[in-house]
């Protein structure tokens, strides 16, 4: 197959972690006889700096042509002044926007080899399996937004085609797994979450009724995401309850650089696929990140927009025995060993491709 990838490298660890993932696809291409051709564009800071504005149209048109877009991480406290004008994370969220991915997939899988990575009893993680499902392009992410000297307003906004949607993409991927659907909201407080609630319950009921479907508040989630991990299979929840309960279910997996996405809109063509990590400013630039979350980011990419379930599979059993043999980056690495490189990492993974 011939396919053009986006990559969108950004600030930060950005550029490292990328790199490794490019090297990967580009082994995989080579072993099942592919031909990708990669095109980089400027998204967040490094964008800023070089246009004036986070998301160029050529990166978008890029974006747009492409058959998937791989991206790194945006940010910095370069950019971060609360009183700028333009700020690296406007890009991808416009970039989110205009591409229509409403769906973002993060699945947390803690890899039985780094348990003792996670601050969490290693008896507790054991057969971990959960997909979040995170509403990507709604609430008070994209709702109205003001601020004057005295106070400031952030719109949280559903409508039911927003949530209808992005329900029937987890709900159908519960089903071809332990049929379980947890829908996270905060409905004993905000409107959005009852409407929310209303539009689960009505498609459960309609469209899937061999499924399980449980409703829970998103404090108490909180809090069961560590007690008992193990009962959840697929979670779908709106866009801010989506990233927070990432972050924290990711320390379940031993670490922020071991979590993969994808970013789906109606059609498989032209995902998005970036780890859900951030820029990392405070080791970018010393080749120690760890870029398997980006590197199984590029398996999402192979599996749901080029629709190559074997590459996919061969791209995460890669990382999976790179991490068995003990290639471990410093967020993962015991005490006693000594940690990996972003670049040795990126190496084990193209060892055991072949
Ligand atoms: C994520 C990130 C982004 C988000 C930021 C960088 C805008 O935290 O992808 O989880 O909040 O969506
Ligand atoms: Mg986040």
């Amino acid at each position: 197959m011939r396919a053009l990838i986006a990559v969108l490298a950004g600030d930060g660890i950005g550029p490292e972690v990328t790199d490794e993932a490019v090297r990967a696809l580009g082994a995989v291409a080579r072993r099942f006889g592919h031909e990708f051709r990669f095109e980089s564009a400027l998204l967040g800071g490094a964008a800023i700096d070089a246009t004036g504005v986070a998301l160029p149209e050529d990166t978008l048109a890029l974006c747009r042509r492409a058959d998937g877009v791989l991206m790194g991480a945006v940010g910095g406290p370069r950019w971060s002044d609360p009183n700028a004008a333009v700020r690296p994370e406007q890009g991808l969220l416009q970039l989110r926007k205009a591409l229509g991915l409403f769906a973002n997939l993060r699945p947390v899988a803690p890899h039985p080899a780094v348990l003792g990575a996670s601050p969490i009893k290693p008896e507790l993680l054991a057969g971990v399996d959960i997909l979040v499902v995170r509403e990507l392009t709604g609430g008070i992410y994209f709702g109205d937004k003001r601020r004057s000297d005295t106070d400031a307003v952030d719109v949280c906004r559903y409508t039911v085609a927003e949530i209808e949607r992005v329900v029937r993409l987890a709900a159908g991927l519960a089903r071809a797994r332990r049929r379980k659907l947890t829908s996270i909201d905060k409905a004993n407080v905000l409107e959005t979450s009852r409407l929310w609630r209303s539009v689960v319950d009505r498609i459960a009921a309609a469209e899937f009724p061999d499924l399980e479907v449980e409703h829970m508040l998103v404090d108490a989630a909180a809090m069961h995401l560590l007690r008992r991990p193990r009962d959840f299979d697929v979670i779908v929840t709106e866009n801010m309850f989506g990233d927070i309960l990432t972050d924290e279910a990711s320390m379940l997996a031993g670490s922020l650089g071991m979590l993969p996405s994808a970013s789906l809109g109606e059609r498989a063509r032209g995902g998005l696929y970036e780890p859900i990590h951030g820029s990392a400013p405070d080791i970018a630039g010393r080749g120690i990140a760890n870029p398997y979350a980006t590197i199984l980011s590029a398996a999402m990419l192979l599996r749901h927009s080029l629709e190559l379930p074997a590459e996919a599979r061969a791209l995460e059993e890669a990382v999976s025995s790179a991490i068995v043999r003990g290639t471990l980056t410093a967020d993962l690495a015991p005490a006693n060993v000594t940690p990996a490189t972003t670049r040795a990492a990126g190496d084990a993974v193209l060892a055991a491709l072949g």
